[in-house]
Formats: structure tokens, C-alpha cells, sequence
């Protein structure tokens, strides 16, 4: 049976990586440090399967590393633990440095070490997969797609640290010949966000009658993918892409955040009318823009697409309904989490 591990499997994107995984037949050994984005409740409905491992670690152990490596045995991993929240990394980016920098620089060297002691035939199958981000490409003006080969330009601590981690990865490549593979995506949305995210918090805002926070005008635009096309991408990537290559994965979806916030208003009002509340539109707040912000991110994935014939199966008009119903269903996993972070906000935790 083909065996995977998994870092940051408990995070937004990680968990729909392993759901995914698990369902395929794949053996997983999920590791993560359980930081406030990790949460084991997004498996649960994996989670009693003999597929199925946790540990809980952080990438920045080379010891745990080395262990989980030696004992687990895989010959995929897929890696996706960071820090992801741009806000808190302008916040505070040390984190940033540690996990998405140090903690990958770490996880380099013993999956290098590992695959060194590999024989020759387990050698040749053995893959690193290194999942990052198009926010390591800048920012677009009105025109332009971000395509593999654009010069990076990141510009904030969140997209730098990702940019040094992509750089590792390429040059562990090269100088060692660690077999690996990369993807840059564009923004995620869908089930188990964690509610500090653009469109999480704006649907529970809606859902309570509280204001909708939007960054300077909202004119800032993003390139909406649905998770689990991001993770059938990932599976495809992982297993038939190209070594030392990377893969841009995006689903042609750009829209404008106050355009995303509208949108979602009005699935609302349709689905959940409250009286007391009435047309949320009215919720949305104009705040003070985010330093730095960058104005538009849009992907080619025609690589992706000509290559590994990867065809997402969402629009953003069929993945946003279906985000908004996740949501409205399933509050016992989100209501903990939204309490926590109001606080957090207010000062009160
Ligand atoms: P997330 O914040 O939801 O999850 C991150 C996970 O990593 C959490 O479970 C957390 O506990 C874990 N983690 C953090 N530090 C760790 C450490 N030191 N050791 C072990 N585990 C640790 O993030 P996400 O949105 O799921 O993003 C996953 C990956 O995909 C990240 O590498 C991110 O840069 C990339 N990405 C995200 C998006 C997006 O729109 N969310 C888009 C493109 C790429
Ligand atoms: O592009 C991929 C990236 O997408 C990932 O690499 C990051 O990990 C992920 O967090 C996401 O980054 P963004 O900064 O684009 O996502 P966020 O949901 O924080 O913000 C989306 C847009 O909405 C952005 O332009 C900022 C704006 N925004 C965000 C929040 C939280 C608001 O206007 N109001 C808000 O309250």
C-alpha cells in the first residue's frame, strides 16, 4: 500500500489533502504541531480508518522528523505545514520564519538524509512535494497571469517566508538531487476555513448580524479556488508531475473582495433570511486597508491543465453556495473556533 506523510494535515487545505487521501487507499501519517489553525475535528470522518495516523510534531524537530521518517517509511511527502495568515504575519513574523522557513529548511535535510538510505528502487520512487503559494509571485496590475516563470517579488513577511521556502526546495534539487516537485496556488475556499479568512468570517458575520470587515475599498481582486479541486490537483502533482518542476494551480476565478462579500450577501439573504437583520449588504464596514496589500492575484494553470490534465469541478458560483450551506450545517465545528477568535479580537482572550 502506498504511503504518504503529510505535514500541517489538521490545517484548512491539509485536512482536505488527507480526507482525500485516505479515501484513495492511501496509508497516511498526518504530522502536525496542532498551532490555533490545526484542528483534529476536520478529520473526523477519517479519522477511525486503519489508513489513517496522527502525530504531533513540529516540522522544526529534526529528531520527530527524522523519526516519524524512519519508522513510517514513506515514499511521498507532502508538505504543507506554515504559518498562512498574512495579517498575523505582519503582526508578528517571527513564527513565519521559524515554521515556513527554518521548520521547511529542517524538513529538507532529513527527508535528504532518509532518501539517501533508501535503496536504489525505493530511491527512484521516493517524492518530496512541496505545496506553496502565488503570493510569492507579487502583485498584478489590472493585466497578466502569474505563470510559473515569473520573477518572485513577495511582499509580505507571509509570502517572503514562503518565497525562501520555495527556494530551499529548488535548491535541495539541484545541489542534491532530493527528488521534488512543487505548486504554487492561488486562494482557497470551501469547508473547514478557519474563520480569520476573508470569506469564513464574512459568512458568520452575515449569519450573526455582525459587521463585515473589508480592506480599503475592496477593489483588491483574488483568484477563488474550491479545496478539494486544490486537493485532486495535489494528488495529480504529487504523483505524475514532472521532478524539479513546478505547477501553477488556479481555477480562472478572479473576483474583486467586495464583489466575494456581495456575493455572499445575497446567498444568504436567499438561504438564511433574518428579519432582524435584513439585507446584509448594510453590514459591510470599509476598514483600514492592510499594509502592503497587494492589489490582484490571477493564475495560468495551463501547465497544470496540458500536462497532468487536472479540470477543476467547481465554479466559484457552484463552490461558493456550497461553502455557505457547509457552514450553516455545521456550527459545532466552527462555534469554538469563531468564540476563540472574536475574543482574540476584541482583547478579551
Ligand atoms: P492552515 O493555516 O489552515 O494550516 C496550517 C497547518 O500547519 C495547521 O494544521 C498547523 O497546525 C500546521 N502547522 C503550523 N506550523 C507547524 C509546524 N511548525 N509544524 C507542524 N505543523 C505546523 O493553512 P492552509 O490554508 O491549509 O495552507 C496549507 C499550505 O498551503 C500552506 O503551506 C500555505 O502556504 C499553502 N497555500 C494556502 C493557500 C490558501 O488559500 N489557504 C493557497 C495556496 C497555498
Ligand atoms: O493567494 C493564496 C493565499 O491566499 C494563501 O497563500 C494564504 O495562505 C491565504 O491566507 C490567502 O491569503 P489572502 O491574504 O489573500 O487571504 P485572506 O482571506 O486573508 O484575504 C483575502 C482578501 O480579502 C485580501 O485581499 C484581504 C481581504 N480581506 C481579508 C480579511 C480577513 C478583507 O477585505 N477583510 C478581511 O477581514
Amino acid at each position: 500500500m502506498r504511503r504518504v506523510l503529510v505535514t500541517g494535515g489538521a490545517g484548512f487545505i491539509g485536512s482536505a489533502v488527507v480526507r482525500r487521501l485516505v479515501r484513495d487507499g492511501w496509508q497516511v501519517l498526518n504530522v502536525d504541531k496542532l498551532t490555533y489553525a490545526g484542528n483534529l475535528a476536520s478529520l473526523n470522518e477519517i479519522d477511525n480508518s486503519p489508513n489513517y495516523r496522527f502525530l504531533k510534531a513540529d516540522i522544526g524537530d529534526a529528531s520527530a522528523m527524522r523519526e516519524a521518517l524512519d519508522t513510517f517509511r514513506p515514499e511521498l511527502v507532502m508538505h504543507l505545514a506554515a504559518e498562512s495568515h498574512v495579517d498575523r504575519s505582519i503582526d508578528g513574523p517571527g513564527d513565519f520564519i521559524q515554521t515556513n522557513v527554518v521548520g521547511t529548511f529542517n524538513l529538507l535535510q532529513e527527508a535528504l538524509r532518509y532518501w539517501r538510505a533508501l535503496d536504489a528502487g525505493a530511491q527512484k520512487g521516493f517524492r518530496f512535494h512541496h505545496i506553496s503559494t502565488d503570493e510569492v509571485f507579487g502583485s498584478l496590475g489590472a493585466d497578466g497571469l502569474f505563470r510559473e516563470d515569473t520573477s518572485y517579488d513577495p511582499r509580505s513577511p507571509y509570502s517572503a517566508s514562503k518565497a525562501a521556502s520555495d527556494h530551499l526546495v529548488r535548491a535541495w534539487f539541484h545541489t542534491y538531487g532530493l527528488p521534488v516537485v512543487m505548486s504554487n496556488c492561488s486562494n482557497n475556499y470551501g469547508p473547514y476555513h478557519f474563520p480569520e479568512k476573508l470569506i469564513p468570517l464574512t459568512i458568520l458575520n452575515a449569519l450573526e448580524g455582525k459587521p463585515l470587515p473589508v480592506y480599503g475599498r475592496g477593489e483588491n481582486v483574488r483568484d477563488w479556488l474550491y479545496v478539494d479541486d486544490h486537493a485532486a490537483a495535489l494528488e495529480l502533482i504529487a504523483t505524475t508531475g514532472r521532478l524539479g518542476e513546478s505547477y501553477n494551480v488556479g481555477g480562472n476565478n478572479e473576483r474583486r473582495n467586495i464583489d466575494v462579500v456581495k456575493t455572499i450577501c445575497a446567498i444568504m439573504d436567499r438561504v438564511v433570511p433574518d428579519a432582524r437583520i435584513g439585507a446584509r449588504e448594510a453590514l459591510i464596514a470599509f476598514v483600514a486597508d492592510r499594509p502592503g496589500h497587494d492589489a490582484r492575484y490571477a493564475i495560468d494553470a495551463s501547465k497544470l491543465k496540458d500536462e497532468l490534465g487536472w479540470v477543476p469541478s467547481e465554479t466559484f458560483e457552484s463552490g461558493i453556495e456550497k461553502t455557505v450551506r457547509w457552514y450553516l450545517d455545521n456550527a459545532a465545528w466552527w462555534e469554538p473556533l469563531k468564540a476563540r477568535y472574536d475574543r482574540a479580537r476584541l482583547g478579551t482572550a
